[in-house]
Parts: C-alpha cells; structure tokens; sequence
C-alpha cells in the first residue's frame, strides 16, 4: 500500500482489527502514531510504501487477544508474498518495524532492542530494526522515542533527506 516506486518500505506484522475492516495497512491506533512519525521525517504515507510482513490474521482456538503473534507456519507462508513486494517496490531502504518483521526478515529471534541501531540486509536492501509503532503506544518514555527516531534520523541521512536541526532535536533530553 502506497507509492510502488517508493525508497522507504515498512513492514509492519500482521492487520489488527481496523486493518481487516478497512483493508488497508496501519490505519488504526499504530497506525495514526506511524503518521506522526512519517510526518516528523518529512513524509508521509503515500509517498512510502506500507505493509505487513502477515497479510491476515485468522483466529484461533483457545485465543485470548485479537492480535496474538503469528506463528511460524504463517510467517513462511508469507515470505513469497514479502519477496514479491520487496522485488517489484526495490525500496532504498527497508524498515522492519517490531520483532514479527525482524524474525521474518533476517530470521533472527533477538529482541528489536538488540537489533536496532544499525543496518541489517535483506534480499540485498538495507534493513533498519525499530521499535513497533504500537510498543510506542504503551511505553511512552522519551528514551524509547529517541531511539526510534535516531533510526529514522540514520535511514534519512542514508536516502540523502535533508534534515534540520529541529529534526536532530526531537526527543532529546532538555539540557
Ligand atoms: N500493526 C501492524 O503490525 N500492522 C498493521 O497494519 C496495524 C497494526
């Protein structure tokens, strides 16, 4: 979803609740929070391309939450289409938003907090690790958005965005 000539895709993990409703990636709660972050670089969601590593989320016996984790099964079911999107878009840069899209990707079980920070690859196109838009959503330290930011401040400096030093500011502790 979005612009298929895009430099940045993100892939998100799985549609939620709105998503199913609406078909469409990221139009809930994370969702609006990815807007504000698309907006703090300079962009916003029609000139990226969106998508979610699991294309639905069938429910299960014995489920407690709308939004569990999907399973393994799911996840290599879902590689060709990934693959497809990763070819046909071939983004600058892609941004693995959340652990669901690291474990995919780059088939690594490491928590996000391990894996952001630098650039991983996959099918050739750097990979930059973050924090889901949602884990935002329930930790509201500046800390934790600091580090989500510096990755988005790295991938604009990697595209060649300009930046101001407003944008180089946010979220850093007041002095
Ligand atoms: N969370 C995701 O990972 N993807 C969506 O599309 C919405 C919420």
């Amino acid at each position: 979803n979005g612009n298929p000539d895009a430099d940045i895709m993100l892939i998100g993990e799985a549609p939620g609740f709105d998503e199913e409703r609406l078909l469409e990636p990221f139009v809930g709660k994370a969702g609006q929070k990815l807007d504000g972050i698309l907006t703090a670089m300079g962009t916003n969601r029609k000139s990226v391309y969106l998508t979610n590593i699991v294309k639905f989320r069938p429910s299960m016996a014995n489920q407690t939450t709308n939004n569990r984790k999907p399973s393994a099964d799911e996840l290599a079911a879902s590689m060709p289409f990934i693959n497809a999107e990763v070819e046909v878009v071939a983004p600058k840069v892609i941004i693995a938003l959340g652990s669901t899209a690291v474990k995919a990707l780059l088939s690594s079980t490491e928590p996000v907090a391990k894996m952001r920070g630098e650039f991983h690859e996959f099918a050739g196109i750097p990979v930059r690790v973050t924090y889901h838009p949602s884990y935002i959503l329930h930790n509201e330290a500046t800390s934790e958005k600091r580090k989500l930011w510096e990755d988005m401040l790295s991938i604009m400096e990697k595209l060649g965005m300009p930046i101001t030093e407003k944008q180089k500011g946010f979220f850093l502790p007041k002095p």
